[in-house]
């Protein structure tokens, strides 16, 4: 083990809950029903992923200008509540591994695939760990595509191999051993299926049991 490659959302912050919020006010405005369960297939898209999910959902067509503009609405409701975020709003035990992984030379990553992962890193003050950021600001292709983190392989020079990475949605778990990285699950086994261990949370994870166990 070499680096750690972290998810953000749901992972390291609990902004899973705001983006259902959001998601479900736009598409409850466009008269689309919108349940936990649509919730749980939109985490780890693509912001551009998300919407069509939702507008295939309630079967409706739209111009690239409406998409636009129903992003732009979906950013703001998302934004409001990230806007009130306070730095213990990262869950627990992430900024102890963080340091921990730090203090023993693991390089640290992020694939996000968000647009708005450096303002959360930032508000929650945990950037300063991070040896290299990707998140939707430059990547092209959305996750279950491996691209997010071969990047961030390719930035640390280093092989998937050498790098664990961490990902609460089963896109992102597809994602990641795709592209041939071990891939520790955050969340429930029964969704997280693919995933080669998974962990309720950050909570019983440090350097050493990590570096026995992968
Ligand atoms: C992912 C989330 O991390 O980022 C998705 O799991 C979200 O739910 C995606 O849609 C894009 O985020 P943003 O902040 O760019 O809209
Ligand atoms: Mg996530």
């Amino acid at each position: 083990m070499k680096a750690c490659i972290f998810d953000l959302d749901g992972v390291l912050v609990d902004t899973a809950k705001y983006h259902f919020i959001a998601w479900q006010r736009l598409a409850n405005n466009l008269q689309v029903d919108f349940t936990e369960h649509d919730n749980e297939q939109l985490k780890g898209l693509s912001r551009d992923a998300s919407l069509d999910y939702i507008l295939k959902k309630g079967k409706i067509s739209a111009s690239s200008s409406e998409k636009e503009v129903w992003k732009e609405q979906k950013n703001n409701w998302y934004l409001e509540l990230v806007n009130t975020m306070q730095e213990n709003e990262v869950l627990p035990n992430c900024k102890e591994l963080l340091s921990d992984l730090k203090s023993n030379g693991i390089k640290i990553g992020l694939g996000s695939a968000s647009k708005n992962a450096a303002l959360i890193l930032t508000r929650v003050n945990i950037k300063h760990y991070f040896d290299v950021i990707i998140d939707g600001t430059v990547t092209s292709i959305s996750k279950p595509n491996p691209e997010v983190f071969l990047l961030g392989a390719k930035v640390l020079d280093l092989q998937p191999n050498e790098c664990i990475v961490f990902e609460d949605a089963i896109n992102g778990v597809i994602a990641a051993k795709a592209g041939g990285f071990k891939t520790i699950g955050i969340g429930e086994k029964e969704v997280l299926t693919e995933a080669d261990l998974v962990f309720p949370d950050l909570s019983s994870l440090n350097f050493e049991m990590l570096n026995r166990i992968v």
